[in-house]
């Protein structure tokens, strides 16, 4: 059996912890929430990667992780090079708006991606595009959105707020730019919290626009890298621990109202 630790700044992360569980029955997962920091997104990259740093080192100390998932978009762009030359030895798989399966994806190759600040003029996401676009056999179009403050709702549950952030967005993303011939058809949901405000942001969206995310090929690839079977009938599920530098309570009723999930939650002392 391996632990495997997953953070996130928030509860965002509970959309890969879901792919993950389904993914990897019969392990161990701890998933650190740092609720009290959030939201990274508008945070400066020296932060974001001091918390990481804290989160992880205290998740290998008092769990003796095997793996880590950094489930947070923001969190990867800014520090997953520093975690990774810092821990060698130890698998870290990070999360990246799906910028490359959105451009298979899309039938015109306009693509609208919606991340937080942070994500989006990070270096690493930019690089991302321009490698792809430079890669491409047809016109690649990617037309960036930030999204302050929809992290932090989805975080607070506040049902009103992410509807009026989502709106504001969308229609920002979607309706900006009216001198195009061809609509956006792609959305990338670049933050881990969003695919649990997905239902409000696909009828803004409209039918003809796919929604695309990442905890599924993120569980995957952590798969991959433990080298743990295929999931198959009959597998022990996999236990999970929750920790939250904010609400332990909080934490645990999210889990319980996304993944169903019944878990023990508590204090993370960093
Ligand atoms: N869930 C995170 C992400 O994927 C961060 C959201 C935030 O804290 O701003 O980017």
């Amino acid at each position: 059996m391996k632990t495997v630790g997953v953070f996130d700044s928030g509860v965002g992360g509970l959309s890969v912890l879901r792919a993950l569980l389904a993914e990897l029955p019969g392990q161990r997962f701890v998933y650190a929430a740092d609720s009290a920091f959030a939201p990274y997104g508008e945070r400066t990259a020296a932060e974001v990667s001091e918390r990481t740093h804290r989160v992880t080192q205290h998740l290998r100390e008092a769990y003796t992780i095997d793996a880590l998932v950094v489930a947070c978009n923001t969190a990867t762009a800014h520090a997953i090079d520093d975690l990774r030359r810092q821990y060698p030895h130890m698998p870290i798989v990070g999360v990246e708006p799906a910028l490359k399966p959105a451009a298979s994806l899309s039938r015109n190759g306009r693509i609208g991606v919606l991340a937080t600040r942070g994500t989006l003029g990070s270096a690493r996401v930019a690089a991302l595009r321009d490698r792809l676009v430079a890669a491409s056999s047809r016109p690649l179009h990617f037309s960036f959105q930030p999204c302050d403050g929809l992290a932090a709702a989805i975080e607070r549950h506040d049902t009103a707020a992410i509807e009026t952030l989502s709106t504001r967005y969308v229609n920002e993303l979607l309706r900006g730019d009216t001198q195009d011939e061809e609509p956006i058809d792609t959305v990338v949901l670049g933050c881990t919290h969003y695919p649990f405000a997905a239902d409000v942001l696909g009828q803004l969206s409209g039918p003809g626009v796919m929604l695309v995310e990442t905890g599924v090929p993120v569980a995957r690839r952590t798969r991959e890298v433990l080298e743990l079977p295929a999931p198959a009938e009959g597998m022990t599920p996999s236990s999970t621990t929750l920790l939250s530098t904010g609400d332990p309570v909080a934490l645990a009723e999210a889990a319980h109202r996304w993944l169903g999930l019944r878990a023990n939650a508590q204090t993370l002392p960093v």
